[in-house]
């Protein structure tokens, strides 16, 4: 970071310092007095009135979102006095401490992280060169010593005053964004307005957490898009927490307020380790080996027809410790879930089909979210449980206009690239090209499970009965009664897990009341599971 320069001399201070007319600083006294006010200056850098817009707005300030985020009396500052040094537009007038980010480390549960929090209050949140410089250094501080780093982001991007300097320090911070990736957890926590610059570095990270109404995110506003394409929408349309869970899919998690958001990064971090280098955090477990009630529910989970949905959120809640789960964009693709539990006490990602949304099929939003996920839990050594329940890609138009082939085949790349254990159970149906996605034997899953229920082919009976016996059927004399005759033989030949299972496909077919007992089992098996890719300097994920 450049030299401060002599303040006094170089460029007026704001508001002016007359404290040194109280004090004497030629004296050890003075002195600690001069840096006691100067911290009660920089504590209390935004006006009163700024603060109490931000209180009316339902949002904390920068420091209190701080204080909220980290243990109790743990927050360490950095850079507290720094100020920025631009002369352009009136800004020399107006130089508080911090410059309108607060940059530090400290712990969550007990583990190191490093934070920042923008402050909307000063230059409504833009970034200038010193706020980007103390963003950079704290950024530096984390990918040396491998811990998380959580940035608190409300602000107007770009500080227009410093022109390029600024984008240059955007430049320098997403730099900095994608070296950290896959190395540090990187979480983003969106509590205000975030527009231009101040939204792409969010968009780095692993994670990114909005809050309910009072958090939105956009490249060019309202008013641009108004003047550009005539189009007429409101900030919350446009980039609220809504938005940007449910349709964009830039985010993770909407926060009722901003404590629930606050919590929900706790809980995050608590599933991961501070670096690529170490283990999520393990727990004591005393997992029970035996079958016991509550387990016994699943063999009567799966209906008897196979278009009769059930909530996959029951499987995987059975097979977790105390039936926790952290769901990750639970808003955006809910044909797919995806999020962290802890099995024997120590983290998995569940990756698992929702039968009870467009019947647990594969399309573009859930290939994209399933294949981010894998990627997050394979950079930071956390185990992949995958439950399959998948009829197959869902068809159309705009499927294959958008791009189907390409973007769902991240998952596969993602499933195939992941080294850590993975462990699949295959409760129902696996069709087709789903089936060899969905975490199967042939992209490298570990161990592969299967319950009786399982119907694994290239498609279901009703599809595969009409495109074999197309001419048969429709010289039938009844033909629904001969359809119904092939489907049921199709069925019984085809639709079961025995035939992969006969080729090892399936390493096991389990009742679904063992699945708890055999994913503890399994996991324990895997649990120091080593495997090494070809080195290269990286792979090319169709993007
Ligand atoms: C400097 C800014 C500023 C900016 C706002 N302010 N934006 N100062 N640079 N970019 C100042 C305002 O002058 C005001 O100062 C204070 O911050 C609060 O702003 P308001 O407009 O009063 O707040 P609000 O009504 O809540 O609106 C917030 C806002 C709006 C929606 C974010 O301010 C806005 O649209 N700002 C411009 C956003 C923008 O276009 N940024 C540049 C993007 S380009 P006073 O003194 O009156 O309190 C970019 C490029 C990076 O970021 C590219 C990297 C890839």
């Amino acid at each position: 970071m450049a030299a401060e320069p002599a303040l006094e001399t170089d460029l007026p201070a704001s508001p002016p310092e007359d404290h040194t007319n109280a004090i004497d600083i030629h004296t050890t006294a003075g002195k600690l007095a001069d840096l006691a006010m100067r911290e009660e200056e920089a504590i209390h850098a935004a006006s009163a009135r700024a603060v109490e817009k931000q209180h009316a707005k339902g949002k904390m300030t920068a420091r209190e979102r701080i204080a909220a985020l980290l243990d109790e009396g743990s927050f360490v500052e950095m850079d507290e006095f720094a100020r920025h040094r631009s002369t352009a537009f009136g800004l020399e007038k107006t130089r508080p401490y911090g410059d309108g980010v607060v940059t530090g480390y400290g712990t969550i549960d007990g583990r190191q992280v490093c934070v920042f929090s923008q402050d909307f209050a000063i230059f409504g949140g833009s970034l200038g060169e010193v706020y980007g410089e103390k963003i950079c250094k704290v950024m530096d501080l984390a990918i040396k010593t491998g811990c998380p780093i959580i940035g608190i982001n409300e602000g107007a991007g770009a500080r227009i005053q410093e022109g390029v300097v600024s984008l240059g320090l955007y430049g320098e911070i997403f730099k900095r964004n994608a070296h950290a990736s896959g190395v540090v957890p990187q979480i983003s926590l969106i509590m205000g307005t975030c527009a231009g610059g101040h939204v792409y570095s969010p968009a780095l990270t692993d994670f990114i957490v909005m809050v309910d109404q009072t958090s939105h995110m956009f490249i060019t506003g309202p008013e641009v898009i108004k003047t550009v394409t005539g189009e007429e929408v409101s900030f919350e349309d446009l980039g609220g927490a809504r938005a940007h869970n449910t349709k964009s899919g830039n985010a993770h998690y909407m926060g009722a307020d901003e404590e629930d958001a606050l919590e929900y990064v706790k809980a995050l971090l608590s599933y991961l380790p501070s670096n690529n280098l170490s283990d999520p955090p393990a727990y004591a477990s005393d997992a029970d080996l035996e079958i016991n009630e509550d387990d016994l529910t699943l063999d009567t989970i799966i209906p008897d027809s196979a278009n009769t949905p059930y909530d996959m959120h029951t499987v995987i809640e059975k097979v977790l410790d105390d039936g926790e789960f952290l769901e990750v964009q639970p808003m955006f693709a809910p044909n797919i879930i995806v999020g962290f539990g802890r099995v024997d006490g120590r983290s998995v990602g569940i990756v698992a089909n929702q039968p009870m949304q467009f019947a647990g099929c594969l399309d573009i939003d859930a290939s994209e979210k399933a294949a981010r996920f894998v990627r997050t839990c394979d950079a930071f050594n956390v185990p992949i449980l995958t439950f399959v329940d998948v009829p197959g890609f869902l068809p159309g138009t705009g499927q294959e206009w958008d791009g189907i082939i390409r973007r769902g085949a991240k998952l596969i790349y993602a499933y195939v690239e992941a080294t850590v254990p993975k462990v699949t159970v295959i409760t129902r149906k696996a069709y087709g090209g789903a089936y060899d996605v969905m975490g199967s034997k042939h992209l490298g899953a570990d161990l592969n499970f299967a319950w009786p229920t399982a119907q694994i082919a290239v498609m279901g009976a009703q599809g595969a009965v009409n495109i074999l016996y197309r001419k048969e059927l429709a010289a039938a004399e009844d033909p629904d009664a001969r359809r119904q005759e092939l489907i049921t033989e199709y069925e019984d030949t085809l639709a079961n897990p025995y035939i992969a299972a006969s080729r090892g496909y399936v390493d096991s077919v389990i009742p679904p009341s063992q699945t708890r007992v055999q994913v503890i089992k399994a996991l324990r098996a895997l649990k120091d599971k080593r495997e090494t890719l070809p080195p290269k300097k990286h792979g090319n994920i169709p993007l």
